[in-house]
């Protein structure tokens, strides 16, 4: 059997790695990696590879930085020969980044096999474009494979027949389990306790300027407390250069570069708080039992909220500044046992289910 697995962007690299290893002890099964080229920079791509121990992709489609439809279309249009010239008998997608559904998309109509991995997940919110490629994606894919049991209920109150999905669990949490050990040598070591680490990349926060400027001076203003170290992700890193103030770069927050996998995780354990609005980091500290205040109005990962130790702050910054100040006199929400038994299957062995549904598949099981 020939599996074929579709990486792009920062945040599919952390769920691909553990499929790639738990399917390579199987004989019978030949894989191929490719890379759309969504993220291209050395520290959102070449630095994931090498830390998380992937095989260098076999193909790179170099289609970079572009409107939302000419980089879904030119995924589209330079992947499709390489389906036609490799003929595998599954594709494998992850995530919600334009290469997943660019790529389920050519797949489904050359009548390729498609399994998502991290299917099912559900914010509600169609301004977010993850929200439209996670629909769009499992409604052409085979096989689902979901994270948690909210995944499947929303997919069957979409009319996905059951015998497509499969609840596997959190493919990103086993590479996390895997290089927790790791990850604590890589803590950087000029950074002064307590700290707040902050990521924010969605457009509905850093393309509103005003709205962007706002929020660093709330940051600004809590940096009197603690440390706000602040990994900055190249789309916020052109919104800051675009800010006439100079109030951004003039800021006590410390800007840095996107940091590696293992610098940013060994950072995440130590936080006192986390701040983001990314999806992964919400599930990771909820893992790590890390309070984590997600500056967004919803979530497709109510799990964190409902088991977790995330909390939604929206466009409150009030809300923000009293989190803030909550979690710093007592800890804040702990979240029912920040452990794996938090939410099954967040277990470390998600890839090994997903690669042993392969198998049987393959096997006509
Ligand atoms: C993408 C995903 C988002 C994910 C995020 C993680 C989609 C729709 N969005 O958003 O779900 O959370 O990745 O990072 O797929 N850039 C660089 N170097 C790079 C990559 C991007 O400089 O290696 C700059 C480019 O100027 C680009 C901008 O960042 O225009 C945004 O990149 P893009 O891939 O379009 O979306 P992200 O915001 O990264």
């Amino acid at each position: 059997m020939h599996v074929l697995h579709v990486v792009g962007a920062r945040p599919n690299f952390m769920k691909a790695a553990p499929v790639l290893r738990a399917l390579s002890p199987h004989a019978n099964v030949r894989q191929t990696l490719v890379h759309t080229g969504q993220h291209y920079d050395a520290a959102m791509s070449d630095v994931f590879f090498k830390q998380l121990e992937m095989p260098e992709p076999d193909v790179n489609l170099e289609v970079g930085s572009d409107t939302h439809a000419q980089q879904t279309a030119r995924i589209m249009m330079a992947i499709e020969p390489v389906l036609l010239d490799r003929k595998p008998d599954l594709v494998l997608v992850y995530g919600d980044v334009n290469s997943t559904v660019a790529a389920a998309l050519v797949c489904s109509k050359l009548g390729i096999k498609v399994g998502h991995v991290e299917a099912g997940l559900r914010s509600g919110d169609r301004t977010m474009p993850e929200e439209i490629n996670r629909l769009l994606t499992d409604q052409i894919s085979d096989l689902l494979f979901t994270p948690s049991a909210d995944g499947d209920e929303n997919l069957l109150h979409e009319g996905i027949d059951p015998s497509r999905i499969h609840c596997v669990g959190n493919v990103m949490i086993d590479t996390l389990v895997r290089l927790l050990p790791t990850a604590e040598k890589h803590f950087p070591a000029d950074i002064r306790l307590p700290f707040a680490l902050v990521t924010l990349h969605r457009p509905s926060n850093v393309d509103d300027l005003p709205w962007l400027q706002k929020l660093l001076s709330s940051l600004a203003d809590l940096s009197t407390q603690l440390t706000i170290i602040f990994p900055v992700h190249p789309r916020t890193r052109q919104r800051l250069n675009e800010l006439t103030s100079s109030s951004a770069m003039n800021t006590p927050l410390r800007l840095l570069d996107p940091l590696p996998y293992l610098e940013f995780l060994a950072l995440q354990q130590r936080a006192a708080v986390v701040i983001t609005d990314s999806g992964g980091i919400q599930e990771e500290t909820t893992f790590l039992g890390v309070p984590c205040l997600t500056v967004r109005e919803n979530t497709e990962r109510p799990v964190t909220i409902e088991k977790g130790t995330n909390r939604l702050v929206g466009r409150d910054l009030r809300q923000l500044r009293s989190a803030v100040q909550e979690i710093l006199e007592t800890r804040g929400k702990r979240g029912e046992s920040p452990t794996k038994s938090n939410v099954p299957f967040w277990d470390g062995h998600a890839a090994e289910r997903i690669a042993q549904i392969i198998v049987r598949r393959s096997a006509g099981k």
